[in-house]
Protein backbone atom coordinates (compact mmCIF):
# COMPACT_ATOMS: atom_id res chain seq x y z
CA UNK A 1 0.00 0.00 0.00
CA UNK A 2 0.95 3.35 -0.75
CA UNK A 3 0.52 4.41 3.11
CA UNK A 4 2.88 4.95 5.52
CA UNK A 5 2.46 5.28 9.03
CA UNK A 6 5.27 5.43 11.98
CA UNK A 7 4.39 3.63 15.57
CA UNK A 8 4.33 6.44 18.50
CA UNK A 9 3.56 9.46 16.84
CA UNK A 10 1.38 11.39 18.08
CA UNK A 11 0.99 12.88 14.76
CA UNK A 12 0.37 10.33 12.20
CA UNK A 13 2.06 11.19 9.20
CA UNK A 14 0.88 9.63 6.01
CA UNK A 15 1.58 10.08 2.72
CA UNK A 16 -0.35 9.26 -0.24
CA UNK A 17 2.25 7.80 -2.86
CA UNK A 18 0.35 7.88 -5.32
CA UNK A 19 -0.09 11.74 -5.47
CA UNK A 20 3.45 13.17 -4.95
CA UNK A 21 4.05 16.71 -5.81
CA UNK A 22 5.98 16.63 -8.72
CA UNK A 23 9.33 18.87 -7.65
CA UNK A 24 10.12 18.64 -4.32
CA UNK A 25 13.05 21.18 -3.39
CA UNK A 26 14.89 21.10 0.01
CA UNK A 27 17.45 23.59 1.84
CA UNK A 28 19.72 20.78 3.34
CA UNK A 29 20.74 22.59 6.53
CA UNK A 30 21.79 21.88 9.76
CA UNK A 31 25.02 19.77 9.36
CA UNK A 32 27.01 22.36 11.94
CA UNK A 33 24.60 21.81 14.66
CA UNK A 34 24.21 18.24 14.33
CA UNK A 35 28.38 17.70 14.84
CA UNK A 36 28.31 20.93 17.11
CA UNK A 37 25.59 18.49 19.77
CA UNK A 38 27.93 15.70 19.41
CA UNK A 39 31.42 17.63 19.98
CA UNK A 40 32.45 16.76 16.28
CA UNK A 41 33.81 19.21 13.94
CA UNK A 42 31.57 20.91 11.69
CA UNK A 43 32.80 19.10 8.85
CA UNK A 44 31.76 15.45 10.57
CA UNK A 45 28.54 17.02 10.07
CA UNK A 46 28.79 17.56 6.42
CA UNK A 47 30.00 14.16 5.55
CA UNK A 48 26.75 12.84 8.01
CA UNK A 49 25.00 15.47 5.78
CA UNK A 50 26.21 14.01 2.32
CA UNK A 51 24.93 10.30 3.62
CA UNK A 52 21.57 11.74 4.28
CA UNK A 53 21.36 13.24 0.33
CA UNK A 54 22.31 9.50 -1.60
CA UNK A 55 19.85 8.36 1.38
CA UNK A 56 16.62 11.00 0.58
CA UNK A 57 17.39 11.39 -3.30
CA UNK A 58 17.81 7.12 -3.57
CA UNK A 59 14.40 7.08 -1.92
CA UNK A 60 12.88 9.66 -4.23
CA UNK A 61 13.90 8.08 -7.32
CA UNK A 62 12.49 4.34 -5.75
CA UNK A 63 8.96 6.40 -5.06
CA UNK A 64 9.00 8.02 -8.49
CA UNK A 65 9.69 11.72 -8.11
CA UNK A 66 9.79 13.57 -11.10
CA UNK A 67 12.42 16.44 -9.61
CA UNK A 68 14.46 16.96 -6.46
CA UNK A 69 16.35 19.92 -5.56
CA UNK A 70 18.82 20.23 -2.99
CA UNK A 71 20.62 23.69 -1.73
CA UNK A 72 24.03 22.00 -1.34
CA UNK A 73 26.17 25.46 -1.13
CA UNK A 74 24.84 28.79 -1.83
CA UNK A 75 26.95 32.05 -2.96
CA UNK A 76 27.02 33.01 0.44
CA UNK A 77 28.62 30.27 2.11
CA UNK A 78 32.29 31.31 0.79
CA UNK A 79 32.31 33.49 3.97
CA UNK A 80 32.97 29.96 6.01
CA UNK A 81 36.58 29.03 7.13
CA UNK A 82 38.40 27.99 4.05
CA UNK A 83 38.96 24.71 5.64
CA UNK A 84 34.98 23.94 5.85
CA UNK A 85 34.52 24.96 2.68
CA UNK A 86 37.48 22.52 1.40
CA UNK A 87 35.62 20.05 3.21
CA UNK A 88 32.25 20.30 1.53
CA UNK A 89 33.98 20.90 -2.08
CA UNK A 90 35.90 17.54 -1.03
CA UNK A 91 32.77 15.57 -0.29
CA UNK A 92 31.08 16.87 -3.56
CA UNK A 93 33.76 15.43 -5.10
CA UNK A 94 33.54 12.04 -3.46
CA UNK A 95 29.65 11.94 -4.24
CA UNK A 96 29.91 12.79 -8.05
CA UNK A 97 32.48 10.01 -8.53
CA UNK A 98 30.35 7.58 -6.37
CA UNK A 99 27.08 8.81 -8.19
CA UNK A 100 29.10 8.37 -11.82
CA UNK A 101 29.74 4.65 -11.23
CA UNK A 102 26.50 4.07 -10.83
CA UNK A 103 24.45 5.99 -13.07
CA UNK A 104 23.73 3.64 -15.65
CA UNK A 105 22.12 1.67 -12.60
CA UNK A 106 20.14 4.68 -11.16
CA UNK A 107 18.93 6.12 -14.42
CA UNK A 108 19.30 9.43 -12.54
CA UNK A 109 19.19 12.84 -14.54
CA UNK A 110 21.57 15.38 -12.53
CA UNK A 111 21.57 18.79 -12.96
CA UNK A 112 23.28 21.75 -11.22
CA UNK A 113 22.24 25.56 -10.64
CA UNK A 114 24.43 27.64 -10.19
CA UNK A 115 28.04 29.31 -11.39
CA UNK A 116 30.14 26.60 -11.21
CA UNK A 117 32.97 28.84 -12.44
CA UNK A 118 34.51 29.29 -9.10
CA UNK A 119 34.46 25.51 -8.12
CA UNK A 120 37.76 23.94 -8.46
CA UNK A 121 38.76 22.81 -12.11
CA UNK A 122 38.50 19.27 -11.36
CA UNK A 123 35.03 19.47 -9.35
CA UNK A 124 33.69 21.53 -12.36
CA UNK A 125 34.87 18.87 -14.66
CA UNK A 126 33.03 15.89 -12.46
CA UNK A 127 29.65 18.12 -12.36
CA UNK A 128 30.19 18.64 -16.66
CA UNK A 129 30.60 14.58 -16.60
CA UNK A 130 27.58 13.87 -14.46
CA UNK A 131 25.70 16.32 -16.85
CA UNK A 132 26.68 14.89 -20.08
CA UNK A 133 26.27 11.04 -18.76
CA UNK A 134 22.74 11.28 -17.23
CA UNK A 135 21.37 13.53 -19.80
CA UNK A 136 19.24 11.62 -21.66
CA UNK A 137 18.05 9.58 -18.65
CA UNK A 138 13.88 9.48 -17.66
CA UNK A 139 14.58 8.48 -13.57
CA UNK A 140 14.38 11.47 -11.45
CA UNK A 141 16.07 14.96 -12.06
CA UNK A 142 18.39 15.54 -9.43
CA UNK A 143 19.34 19.37 -9.67
CA UNK A 144 21.99 19.95 -6.93
CA UNK A 145 22.11 24.03 -6.13
CA UNK A 146 26.08 24.45 -5.90
CA UNK A 147 27.42 28.06 -5.99
CA UNK A 148 23.57 29.01 -5.96
CA UNK A 149 21.66 32.37 -5.18
CA UNK A 150 18.39 33.38 -6.26
CA UNK A 151 19.47 37.19 -6.24
CA UNK A 152 22.17 35.85 -8.22
CA UNK A 153 20.25 33.84 -10.87
CA UNK A 154 17.88 36.50 -11.28
CA UNK A 155 20.78 38.64 -12.43
CA UNK A 156 22.43 36.32 -14.91
CA UNK A 157 18.92 35.98 -15.97
CA UNK A 158 18.43 39.77 -16.45
CA UNK A 159 21.74 40.39 -17.98
CA UNK A 160 21.84 37.46 -20.65
CA UNK A 161 17.85 38.99 -21.61
CA UNK A 162 19.27 42.48 -21.87
CA UNK A 163 21.89 40.67 -24.19
CA UNK A 164 19.03 38.75 -26.46
CA UNK A 165 17.45 41.93 -26.36
CA UNK A 166 20.39 43.88 -27.57
CA UNK A 167 21.29 41.47 -30.36
CA UNK A 168 17.60 41.39 -31.23
CA UNK A 169 16.84 37.99 -30.47
CA UNK A 170 14.28 39.19 -27.64
CA UNK A 171 11.66 42.24 -27.41
CA UNK A 172 12.36 44.09 -24.00
CA UNK A 173 8.19 44.40 -24.89
CA UNK A 174 7.32 40.84 -25.23
CA UNK A 175 8.56 39.25 -22.09
CA UNK A 176 6.24 36.71 -20.46
CA UNK A 177 7.12 35.17 -16.69
CA UNK A 178 7.40 31.73 -19.01
CA UNK A 179 9.91 33.45 -21.00
CA UNK A 180 12.25 34.94 -18.22
CA UNK A 181 11.89 31.52 -16.63
CA UNK A 182 14.26 29.99 -19.70
CA UNK A 183 16.86 32.57 -18.49
CA UNK A 184 17.17 30.83 -15.11
CA UNK A 185 19.55 28.07 -14.08
CA UNK A 186 16.19 26.17 -13.65
CA UNK A 187 14.87 26.49 -17.25
CA UNK A 188 12.94 23.30 -18.29
CA UNK A 189 12.31 22.98 -14.89
CA UNK A 190 8.93 23.59 -13.28
CA UNK A 191 8.51 25.29 -10.31
CA UNK A 192 9.32 23.14 -6.68
CA UNK A 193 5.50 22.27 -5.27
CA UNK A 194 7.01 21.50 -1.95
CA UNK A 195 9.56 23.17 -0.23
CA UNK A 196 10.99 21.54 3.06
CA UNK A 197 13.99 23.24 5.48
CA UNK A 198 14.90 21.01 8.19
CA UNK A 199 17.05 22.52 11.26
CA UNK A 200 14.24 25.27 12.59
CA UNK A 201 15.43 28.24 10.45
CA UNK A 202 12.03 30.14 8.62
CA UNK A 203 13.87 31.83 5.84
CA UNK A 204 14.62 31.16 2.63
CA UNK A 205 18.17 31.98 2.75
CA UNK A 206 18.20 32.90 -0.89
CA UNK A 207 16.75 29.62 -2.26
CA UNK A 208 14.85 29.44 -5.24
CA UNK A 209 13.34 32.67 -5.22
CA UNK A 210 11.92 33.40 -8.42
CA UNK A 211 10.57 29.42 -8.83
CA UNK A 212 9.40 29.36 -5.30
CA UNK A 213 6.47 31.94 -5.63
CA UNK A 214 3.46 29.04 -4.81
CA UNK A 215 5.45 26.51 -3.36
CA UNK A 216 3.99 25.23 -0.08
CA UNK A 217 6.74 25.35 2.90
CA UNK A 218 7.52 22.52 5.19
CA UNK A 219 9.53 23.43 7.91
CA UNK A 220 11.02 21.20 11.01
CA UNK A 221 13.14 21.22 13.82
CA UNK A 222 15.18 17.99 12.99
CA UNK A 223 18.38 18.62 11.36
CA UNK A 224 19.37 17.44 7.92
CA UNK A 225 21.92 14.84 9.03
CA UNK A 226 18.92 13.29 10.82
CA UNK A 227 16.36 13.67 8.27
CA UNK A 228 14.56 10.20 7.30
CA UNK A 229 12.30 8.70 4.83
CA UNK A 230 9.59 9.14 7.61
CA UNK A 231 10.58 12.85 8.04
CA UNK A 232 10.08 13.06 4.05
CA UNK A 233 6.89 11.57 4.49
CA UNK A 234 6.08 13.58 6.81
CA UNK A 235 6.32 16.41 4.46
CA UNK A 236 4.77 14.96 1.74
CA UNK A 237 1.91 13.97 4.16
CA UNK A 238 1.10 17.62 5.24
CA UNK A 239 1.52 18.89 1.75
CA UNK A 240 -0.86 16.83 0.65
CA UNK A 241 -3.33 18.12 3.43
CA UNK A 242 -2.44 21.88 1.59
CA UNK A 243 -5.24 23.65 0.02
CA UNK A 244 -3.56 25.09 -3.01
CA UNK A 245 -5.07 27.93 -4.24
CA UNK A 246 -2.86 30.06 -6.51
CA UNK A 247 -4.56 32.95 -5.74
CA UNK A 248 -8.13 31.85 -6.50
CA UNK A 249 -10.40 30.21 -4.47
CA UNK A 250 -10.66 26.62 -2.97
CA UNK A 251 -12.84 24.26 -4.93
CA UNK A 252 -15.32 21.94 -3.22
C1 LIG B 1 24.09 23.22 5.76
O1 LIG B 1 24.43 23.03 7.10
C2 LIG B 1 25.24 22.97 4.82
C3 LIG B 1 25.71 24.17 4.13
C4 LIG B 1 25.21 25.36 4.28
C5 LIG B 1 26.81 23.99 3.20
P1 LIG B 1 25.13 24.18 7.95
O2 LIG B 1 26.60 24.03 7.83
O3 LIG B 1 24.60 25.51 7.57
O4 LIG B 1 24.66 23.79 9.39
P2 LIG B 1 24.28 24.79 10.56
O5 LIG B 1 23.18 25.66 10.07
O6 LIG B 1 25.52 25.58 10.89
O7 LIG B 1 23.87 23.90 11.67
C1 LIG C 1 21.41 27.68 3.38
O1 LIG C 1 21.87 27.41 4.66
C2 LIG C 1 22.35 27.15 2.35
C3 LIG C 1 22.45 25.71 2.26
C4 LIG C 1 21.81 24.84 2.98
C5 LIG C 1 23.35 25.22 1.26
P1 LIG C 1 22.74 28.45 5.47
O2 LIG C 1 23.09 27.80 6.75
O3 LIG C 1 23.86 28.94 4.63
O4 LIG C 1 21.72 29.64 5.68
P2 LIG C 1 21.65 30.74 6.83
O5 LIG C 1 23.00 31.35 6.97
O6 LIG C 1 21.23 30.04 8.08
O7 LIG C 1 20.60 31.70 6.36
MG1 LIG D 1 23.00 26.54 8.24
Amino acid sequence: MAFFKKKNQTEVAEADLTRLPKHIAIIMDGNGRWAKKRGLPRTAGHAAGAETFRTIATYCKEIGLDYLTVYAFSTENWKRPQEEVGAIMGLLKKYLLEAIGQMERDRVKMEFFGDLSPLPEELQALCQKTREISKGYDGCQVNICLNYGGRDELLRAAQKFAKDCVEGKADPNHLSEGAFSNYLFSAGVPDPDLVIRPSGELRLSNFLLWQSAYAEFYYTDVLWPDFSKEELHRAIAAYQRRSRRFGGIASC
